[in-house]
Protein backbone atom coordinates (compact mmCIF):
# COMPACT_ATOMS: atom_id res chain seq x y z
CA UNK A 1 0.00 0.00 0.00
CA UNK A 2 1.13 3.21 -0.96
CA UNK A 3 -0.02 6.08 1.23
CA UNK A 4 0.16 9.78 0.88
CA UNK A 5 -0.84 13.03 2.48
CA UNK A 6 -1.96 15.42 0.94
CA UNK A 7 -3.76 18.90 1.40
CA UNK A 8 -7.36 17.81 0.07
CA UNK A 9 -7.65 19.74 -3.23
CA UNK A 10 -4.42 18.10 -4.41
CA UNK A 11 -6.14 14.88 -3.58
CA UNK A 12 -9.10 15.67 -5.50
CA UNK A 13 -6.88 16.96 -8.19
CA UNK A 14 -4.62 13.82 -8.01
CA UNK A 15 -7.13 11.15 -8.62
CA UNK A 16 -9.19 12.97 -11.19
CA UNK A 17 -5.65 13.47 -13.39
CA UNK A 18 -5.17 9.27 -13.10
CA UNK A 19 -8.57 8.75 -14.05
CA UNK A 20 -8.53 11.39 -17.02
CA UNK A 21 -4.98 9.39 -18.18
CA UNK A 22 -6.92 6.12 -17.69
CA UNK A 23 -9.42 7.62 -20.07
CA UNK A 24 -7.60 8.55 -22.41
CA UNK A 25 -5.23 5.54 -22.71
CA UNK A 26 -8.60 3.19 -22.78
CA UNK A 27 -11.82 5.19 -23.80
CA UNK A 28 -14.12 2.45 -22.49
CA UNK A 29 -12.08 1.80 -18.98
CA UNK A 30 -14.75 0.77 -16.44
CA UNK A 31 -14.74 2.65 -13.17
CA UNK A 32 -15.88 1.67 -9.55
CA UNK A 33 -17.56 4.68 -7.81
CA UNK A 34 -17.97 5.38 -4.29
CA UNK A 35 -20.31 7.56 -3.09
CA UNK A 36 -20.36 9.60 0.36
CA UNK A 37 -19.39 13.41 1.64
CA UNK A 38 -15.15 12.39 0.92
CA UNK A 39 -15.68 11.76 -2.84
CA UNK A 40 -17.25 14.45 -3.95
CA UNK A 41 -14.39 16.46 -4.84
CA UNK A 42 -13.20 13.64 -7.08
CA UNK A 43 -16.58 14.54 -8.89
CA UNK A 44 -15.81 18.12 -9.30
CA UNK A 45 -12.13 17.60 -10.46
CA UNK A 46 -13.76 15.12 -12.99
CA UNK A 47 -16.42 17.93 -13.78
CA UNK A 48 -14.00 20.21 -14.43
CA UNK A 49 -11.77 18.34 -16.46
CA UNK A 50 -14.83 17.49 -18.59
CA UNK A 51 -15.34 21.03 -19.10
CA UNK A 52 -11.74 21.98 -19.78
CA UNK A 53 -12.58 19.32 -22.81
CA UNK A 54 -9.75 16.87 -21.05
CA UNK A 55 -11.92 13.68 -20.64
CA UNK A 56 -15.09 12.25 -22.37
CA UNK A 57 -17.42 9.56 -20.63
CA UNK A 58 -18.64 8.33 -24.24
CA UNK A 59 -17.84 5.35 -23.66
CA UNK A 60 -17.34 5.21 -20.06
CA UNK A 61 -18.97 2.52 -17.60
CA UNK A 62 -19.20 3.33 -14.18
CA UNK A 63 -20.28 0.17 -11.02
CA UNK A 64 -20.94 1.85 -8.38
CA UNK A 65 -20.20 0.11 -4.96
CA UNK A 66 -23.20 0.57 -2.98
CA UNK A 67 -27.03 1.74 -2.11
CA UNK A 68 -28.93 2.14 0.66
CA UNK A 69 -32.11 -0.60 0.80
CA UNK A 70 -35.18 0.18 0.41
CA UNK A 71 -34.38 3.30 -1.29
CA UNK A 72 -36.40 5.20 -4.52
CA UNK A 73 -33.63 6.75 -7.02
CA UNK A 74 -35.70 10.03 -6.44
CA UNK A 75 -34.87 9.90 -3.37
CA UNK A 76 -31.97 12.67 -2.69
CA UNK A 77 -30.11 10.66 -0.50
CA UNK A 78 -30.26 7.42 -2.77
CA UNK A 79 -26.92 6.70 -4.19
CA UNK A 80 -28.01 7.06 -7.66
CA UNK A 81 -29.30 10.68 -6.99
CA UNK A 82 -25.87 11.44 -5.60
CA UNK A 83 -23.98 10.15 -8.98
CA UNK A 84 -26.54 11.94 -10.92
CA UNK A 85 -26.61 15.33 -9.41
CA UNK A 86 -22.62 15.04 -8.81
CA UNK A 87 -21.24 13.32 -12.08
CA UNK A 88 -23.48 11.63 -14.36
CA UNK A 89 -25.95 14.75 -15.08
CA UNK A 90 -22.58 17.43 -15.92
CA UNK A 91 -20.62 14.98 -18.46
CA UNK A 92 -21.10 13.05 -21.40
CA UNK A 93 -21.76 9.85 -19.82
CA UNK A 94 -24.54 7.49 -21.52
CA UNK A 95 -26.75 6.46 -17.89
CA UNK A 96 -27.21 3.17 -19.60
CA UNK A 97 -23.64 2.28 -18.66
CA UNK A 98 -23.73 2.95 -14.95
CA UNK A 99 -24.94 0.76 -12.80
CA UNK A 100 -25.58 0.14 -8.99
CA UNK A 101 -26.06 -2.71 -7.01
CA UNK A 102 -29.92 -3.30 -6.02
CA UNK A 103 -32.20 -5.92 -4.42
CA UNK A 104 -33.21 -7.03 -8.27
CA UNK A 105 -29.72 -7.64 -9.76
CA UNK A 106 -27.33 -7.83 -6.38
CA UNK A 107 -27.11 -11.75 -6.91
CA UNK A 108 -25.59 -10.91 -10.23
CA UNK A 109 -23.69 -8.00 -10.27
CA UNK A 110 -20.19 -9.30 -9.60
CA UNK A 111 -20.38 -11.48 -12.96
CA UNK A 112 -21.94 -8.31 -14.47
CA UNK A 113 -19.05 -6.54 -13.96
CA UNK A 114 -16.60 -9.58 -14.95
CA UNK A 115 -19.10 -9.28 -18.24
CA UNK A 116 -17.51 -5.92 -18.17
CA UNK A 117 -13.95 -6.94 -18.28
CA UNK A 118 -13.78 -6.08 -14.46
CA UNK A 119 -13.45 -2.60 -13.02
CA UNK A 120 -9.91 -0.87 -13.78
CA UNK A 121 -10.17 2.04 -11.47
CA UNK A 122 -11.96 1.42 -8.01
CA UNK A 123 -12.24 4.89 -5.59
CA UNK A 124 -13.34 4.15 -2.10
CA UNK A 125 -13.86 6.09 1.12
CA UNK A 126 -13.65 4.87 4.94
CA UNK A 127 -16.21 4.54 7.34
CA UNK A 128 -15.28 5.78 10.52
CA UNK A 129 -15.53 2.30 11.71
CA UNK A 130 -12.97 1.16 8.55
CA UNK A 131 -16.27 0.18 6.30
CA UNK A 132 -15.10 0.22 2.92
CA UNK A 133 -18.28 0.17 0.71
CA UNK A 134 -21.01 -1.27 2.90
CA UNK A 135 -19.10 -3.69 4.31
CA UNK A 136 -19.50 -3.32 7.67
CA UNK A 137 -17.19 -5.22 10.46
CA UNK A 138 -17.48 -8.96 10.50
CA UNK A 139 -18.35 -8.94 6.94
CA UNK A 140 -16.36 -12.16 5.69
CA UNK A 141 -13.39 -11.69 3.20
CA UNK A 142 -14.75 -13.93 0.82
CA UNK A 143 -17.83 -12.38 0.46
CA UNK A 144 -19.29 -10.63 -3.34
CA UNK A 145 -22.55 -8.26 -3.64
CA UNK A 146 -24.66 -9.05 -0.86
CA UNK A 147 -28.06 -7.24 1.24
CA UNK A 148 -25.84 -5.55 4.48
CA UNK A 149 -27.34 -4.62 8.01
CA UNK A 150 -25.77 -1.40 8.63
CA UNK A 151 -23.57 -1.14 12.22
CA UNK A 152 -25.45 1.76 14.31
CA UNK A 153 -22.33 3.81 14.21
CA UNK A 154 -22.67 4.16 10.71
CA UNK A 155 -26.70 4.48 11.21
CA UNK A 156 -25.40 7.50 13.14
CA UNK A 157 -22.80 9.01 10.46
CA UNK A 158 -24.87 8.76 7.74
CA UNK A 159 -28.50 10.54 9.77
CA UNK A 160 -26.06 13.68 8.64
CA UNK A 161 -27.44 13.49 4.81
CA UNK A 162 -30.72 12.76 6.70
CA UNK A 163 -31.39 15.90 8.15
CA UNK A 164 -29.74 14.73 11.36
CA UNK A 165 -32.66 12.02 11.97
CA UNK A 166 -31.73 8.65 12.24
CA UNK A 167 -34.77 7.13 11.83
CA UNK A 168 -34.39 8.64 8.28
CA UNK A 169 -31.56 6.30 7.30
CA UNK A 170 -32.33 3.02 5.86
CA UNK A 171 -31.49 0.15 7.93
CA UNK A 172 -29.97 -2.06 5.21
CA UNK A 173 -27.92 -1.38 2.08
CA UNK A 174 -26.85 -4.04 -1.06
CA UNK A 175 -22.99 -3.57 -1.49
CA UNK A 176 -20.28 -4.94 -3.39
CA UNK A 177 -18.70 -7.57 -1.30
CA UNK A 178 -14.80 -7.70 0.26
CA UNK A 179 -13.71 -10.28 -2.78
CA UNK A 180 -15.69 -7.99 -5.02
CA UNK A 181 -13.39 -5.07 -4.17
CA UNK A 182 -10.20 -7.38 -4.30
CA UNK A 183 -10.74 -8.32 -7.94
CA UNK A 184 -10.58 -4.34 -9.17
CA UNK A 185 -7.53 -4.22 -10.90
CA UNK A 186 -6.38 0.08 -9.20
CA UNK A 187 -7.39 1.10 -5.98
CA UNK A 188 -7.16 4.84 -4.17
CA UNK A 189 -8.75 4.82 -1.03
CA UNK A 190 -9.26 8.65 0.33
CA UNK A 191 -9.82 9.24 3.96
CA UNK A 192 -9.70 12.87 5.22
CA UNK A 193 -11.09 14.76 8.56
CA UNK A 194 -10.03 13.51 12.06
CA UNK A 195 -13.10 11.06 12.63
CA UNK A 196 -10.99 8.80 10.37
CA UNK A 197 -7.67 9.28 12.07
CA UNK A 198 -8.62 6.17 14.58
CA UNK A 199 -9.96 3.95 11.62
CA UNK A 200 -6.55 5.00 9.53
CA UNK A 201 -3.88 4.27 12.41
CA UNK A 202 -5.64 0.53 12.67
CA UNK A 203 -5.38 -0.16 9.24
CA UNK A 204 -1.90 1.17 9.23
CA UNK A 205 -0.95 -1.21 12.03
CA UNK A 206 -3.23 -4.54 11.79
CA UNK A 207 -2.75 -7.29 9.64
CA UNK A 208 -5.75 -7.94 7.48
CA UNK A 209 -8.58 -8.86 9.87
CA UNK A 210 -12.32 -9.02 8.94
CA UNK A 211 -13.33 -7.03 12.60
CA UNK A 212 -11.65 -3.91 9.88
CA UNK A 213 -12.71 -4.37 6.87
CA UNK A 214 -10.55 -1.91 5.12
CA UNK A 215 -7.46 -4.24 6.61
CA UNK A 216 -7.95 -6.33 3.16
CA UNK A 217 -6.90 -3.74 0.80
CA UNK A 218 -3.53 -4.64 2.39
CA UNK A 219 -3.01 -8.01 0.76
CA UNK A 220 -4.04 -5.91 -2.78
CA UNK A 221 -1.04 -5.42 -4.97
CA UNK A 222 -2.31 -1.56 -6.06
CA UNK A 223 -4.02 0.09 -3.51
CA UNK A 224 -2.77 4.03 -2.67
CA UNK A 225 -3.92 5.25 0.09
CA UNK A 226 -4.84 9.35 0.46
CA UNK A 227 -5.10 10.83 3.36
CA UNK A 228 -5.69 14.69 4.46
CA UNK A 229 -3.24 15.94 7.30
CA UNK A 230 -6.04 15.56 9.88
CA UNK A 231 -6.83 12.12 8.96
CA UNK A 232 -3.14 11.02 8.90
CA UNK A 233 -2.74 13.01 12.52
CA UNK A 234 -2.45 9.54 14.63
CA UNK A 235 0.10 8.08 12.76
CA UNK A 236 3.97 8.66 13.67
C1 LIG B 1 -20.49 5.51 3.46
C2 LIG B 1 -20.48 4.72 2.13
C3 LIG B 1 -19.09 4.42 1.71
C4 LIG B 1 -18.27 5.66 1.94
C5 LIG B 1 -18.06 5.82 3.43
C6 LIG B 1 -17.47 7.15 3.84
O1 LIG B 1 -21.38 5.04 4.40
N1 LIG B 1 -21.23 3.53 2.10
O2 LIG B 1 -19.05 3.98 0.37
O3 LIG B 1 -17.02 5.54 1.33
O4 LIG B 1 -19.25 5.51 4.13
O5 LIG B 1 -18.41 8.17 3.73
P1 LIG B 1 -18.05 9.71 3.94
O6 LIG B 1 -17.13 10.07 2.81
O7 LIG B 1 -19.35 10.45 3.86
O8 LIG B 1 -17.39 9.84 5.26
Amino acid sequence: MEVKILPIQEIYNEIANKIVKLVAQKPNAILGLATGGTAVGVYDALVKAYNDKKITFKDVKTFNLDEYYPIEDSNPQSYRYYMNHNLFDKVDIDKNNTHFPSIDNYQKYDELIAIAGGIDFQVLGIGSNGHIAFNEPGTPFDSLTHVVKLAESTIQDNARFFNGDISLVPTQAISMGLKSIMFTKQIVLIATGKNKAKAIKQLMDQEPNPALPASILRSHANVTIYLDPDAASLLC
